[in-house]
């Protein structure tokens, strides 16, 4: 077997995991332009945390706090001027995916100011300032890939990145998460799960991948149905840290493998029907799953290893009740999101034969 495994990012994990290692801070910059959403990165304590270390080593800083989720480029263009102006020199992002991805974009928009946002997507940089990533929820992964989705003023998301754009550090605190009430917690989750799955299924996979990703699914069945199942488990430290290190792993995996069909998806209910990302994603996990079953069982030996047989599978999926979170489609909406599923490079790496009738149909199963 040959392969490779690149992921430079220098990965701090554990309960106060920032101000243990804030020595990384020493040489990283003047001037830090921290982006956030409105809210998570103050209530968890976690933007705190890094001015505590930004005062320690005399570092300056400018927030800019207005990161929604599925971030589009109106914003990033925002604040892409707004770091420009400021003179920073790197980046640091705190909270979910949205405002760590928006971290990556900044980090090369500022980098290469002639660029507009739309530039991003020739993957032509070899230029970013220095990413710091912060996250406070466990599910996105984004903390140790060096992908970035965005969505374009046509409402469509699309994710870029290259070897620039990994963090050059990542703190992941679990403590961060402790306030994630129970529909975050499940909507990441199963983002998380939908990133081993598919790297474990993908054409790329290897065998160092599929260590992070059955292990990462390991973690995930073994705790999210505990944590989910009272409020005294969801402030519990070390469910909490289980999360965040299965998130952090199925990152490791879509660093090398990306993600396949689920998630392209999943794009269009997001994008067009304000369907949380991870459960946009985990709806297609079952009837994708059951097309490689029938024709590329071999493909699912890693994946049977933790969940035992598809039966097993499907019960577990089944049992969060996805569904709660669907809403009918219109019929035009799912021929557009089938044709840009069949148009897609994830469909070419997903190891069976899907057709525009399956696809279709797929649709129609997740969201009656
Ligand atoms: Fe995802």
């Amino acid at each position: 077997m040959n392969f490779s495994f690149f992921n430079p990012t220098k990965v701090f994990f554990g309960i106060d995991c920032i101000s243990n290692y804030d020595n990384h801070f020493l040489d990283i910059g003047k001037k830090a332009l921290i982006v956030t959403g409105k809210s998570s990165a103050k209530k968890t304590g976690a933007y705190n945390d890094i001015i505590s270390v930004l005062k320690k080593y005399n570092i300056d800083h400018v927030l800019f706090d207005d990161v929604s989720e599925n971030p589009n480029f109106e914003i990033i263009e925002r604040a892409k001027n707004f770091g420009i102006k400021n003179n920073v020199d790197f980046i640091i992002g705190i909270g979910g995916g949205s405002p760590m991805d928006a971290a990556k974009a900044l980090a090369v928009l500022i980098a290469n100011p002639d660029f507009d946002v739309e530039d991003l997507y020739n993957n032509n940089f070899d230029k970013a300032l220095k990413i710091v990533e912060i996250t406070t929820t466990s599910g996105t992964g984004s903390e140790v890939t060096q992908y970035s989705v965005l969505t374009d003023m046509n409402n469509n998301k699309r994710g870029f990145g290259n070897f620039k754009t990994f963090p050059y550090i990542s703190f992941v605190d679990p403590k961060y998460t402790l306030e994630l009430n129970f529909d975050l917690t499940l909507t990441t989750a199963v983002d998380a799960m939908s990133h081993s799955i598919e790297g474990l299924i993908s054409n790329t996979s290897t065998d160092l991948t599929d260590l992070f990703a059955k292990k990462s699914l390991e973690l995930i069945k073994n705790t999210l149905p505990i944590i989910l199942s009272s409020e005294s488990n969801l402030n519990d430290l070390s469910l909490r840290n289980d999360l965040s290190l299965a998130s952090m792993y199925a990152g490791m995996v879509i660093s090398q493998t990306g993600t396949v069909l689920p998630h392209v998806l999943g794009y269009g209910l997001t994008s067009n029907y304000g369907i949380r990302h991870g459960v946009a994603t985990a709806l297609f996990q079952l009837p994708v799953i059951r097309k490689i079953n029938s024709e590329n069982p071999q493909k699912l030996d890693t994946l049977y290893d933790v969940f035992y047989s598809f039966e097993d599978f499907n019960n577990f999926i089944n049992d969060l009740n996805l569904d709660r979170y669907c809403t009918k489609l219109k019929s035009e909406d799912i021929d557009s999101f089938t044709k840009n599923a069949l148009n897609s490079k994830h469909i070419k790496k997903t190891p069976a034969t899907f057709t525009y009738d399956d696809i279709f149909s797929f649709y129609s199963e997740v969201c009656k």
